[in-house]
């Protein structure tokens, strides 16, 4: 018998086998579908730069859609990480309010979700003393994301905090009893460790906790304007919150490179496949049709659709978010009442964990 086994012929480039945590993540995507209101996701930004369009369509949207179905959202502003890997926290204040705004213009509705910082939660820190006694040194030692963060921090001296923060992020998660993390693969090490630590409790204190689950977001790998991977501590991002005109300079100011003739090629052309991929994500539309359709108009065709693309694609959140700006009162007492709600929940975890060891009254 013969069978015919030719290739299909696809333009497309074959995609990877899945790995175990994108198919656990797959799982977990039909699971909230199926049942939102059970879920409790918690999430959050950093203080430390302005959000941008990477964060936009790497997570930022993803909230909204979650919020929408029905899921308990938590956004954490993780201010305390802050001084991880710097000496102090500058401009935290004008950061957070950014980030604030920035939740709220995009669709963050504080009457179903919830916002808060760290510090303002005692609680939630206090955590972290039972948890840090249930991991070793070896185990900090090991986590490959803050070693990548040693190696690239400005700092000449490793601090306990940028050892432990991986501790840390299990207290924001396990205080609330969030179940839910949407991650990018960075921070899968972290994801572990919290599952490790609420393992390592329920089994020597009885089950308090439950083991949560990492989300993985589709991140699309946007470039900053320097070719390099965008990052709000870069000076390579285009922020959420620049007007048209600063994204338009931005983006004018991008690399490209000299083939006139523009494609979709993320291997071999990552740069210009960038900004196609940005104009795609704006028009929702596929990545090789707009290539396409600039064809030999160069870089200069290029920057012009990618810039109309985004321009327009965020005309009204720029709208919202100019009107949130009016009322900074407004916009802070969101963040106090997350946090009012962030302490009971975290207050009410600590009891549980104080009865819990028993030793502690
Ligand atoms: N470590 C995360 C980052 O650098 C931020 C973060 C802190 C976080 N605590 C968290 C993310 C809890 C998810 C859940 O991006």
């Amino acid at each position: 018998m013969t069978t015919t086994t030719a290739e299909p012929r696809s333009t497309e480039p074959r995609t990877a086998p899945a790995t175990t945590a994108e198919l656990r993540s797959a799982d977990l995507e039909r699971r909230i579908a199926q049942d939102p209101a059970g879920f409790r996701v918690l999430t959050g930004d950093r203080p430390t730069g302005a959000l941008h369009l990477g964060h936009y369509f790497g997570s930022l949207r993803n909230r909204v859609r979650l919020q929408d179905l029905g899921v308990d959202v938590i956004v954490l502003i993780p201010d305390y990480q802050v001084i991880t890997d710097r000496d102090t926290a500058e401009r935290l204040g004008e950061y957070t309010d950014g980030l604030l705004l920035d939740y709220l213009a995009l669709g963050i509705d504080p009457a179903r979700s919830t916002v808060f910082t760290h510090s303002a939660v005692p609680a939630l820190n206090q955590l972290m003393l039972p948890f840090l006694s249930l991991v070793s040194v070896a185990e900090l030692n090991r986590n490959p994301t803050v070693k990548d963060e040693v190696a690239h921090s400005r700092q000449s001296t490793v601090s306990g905090l940028m050892l432990t923060y991986p501790v840390h992020q299990a207290a924001d998660i396990l205080s609330c009893k969030g179940d839910v993390v949407p991650v990018g693969l960075d921070q899968l090490p972290h994801l572990e460790l919290t599952r490790t630590i609420a393992r390592r409790f329920n089994e020597r204190y009885g089950k308090l906790f439950p083991e949560p689950e990492a989300l993985l977001s589709a991140a699309p790998l946007l470039l900053g304007t320097d070719g390099t991977k965008m990052s709000k501590s870069r000076a390579n991002s285009i922020p959420l919150s620049a007007t048209a005109d600063e994204t338009a300079r931005l983006l004018k100011g991008a690399t490209t490179d000299a083939d006139r003739h523009i494609t979709y090629d993320p291997d071999t052309r990552p740069n210009v496949a960038s900004l196609v991929l940005l104009a795609a994500l704006c028009l929702e539309r596929d990545p090789h049709e707009v290539a396409a359709e600039i064809g030999d108009g160069g870089a200069a065709a290029l920057k012009r659709t990618v810039t109309d693309a985004v321009n327009s694609h965020l005309e009204r959140f720029r709208a919202r978010r100019a009107e949130y700006a009016k009322d900074l009162t407004y916009v802070r007492s969101v963040l106090r009442a997350g946090n009012e709600r962030a302490n009971a929940l975290a207050e009410a975890t600590l009891d549980e964990v104080r009865e819990a060891m028993g030793a502690f009254r």
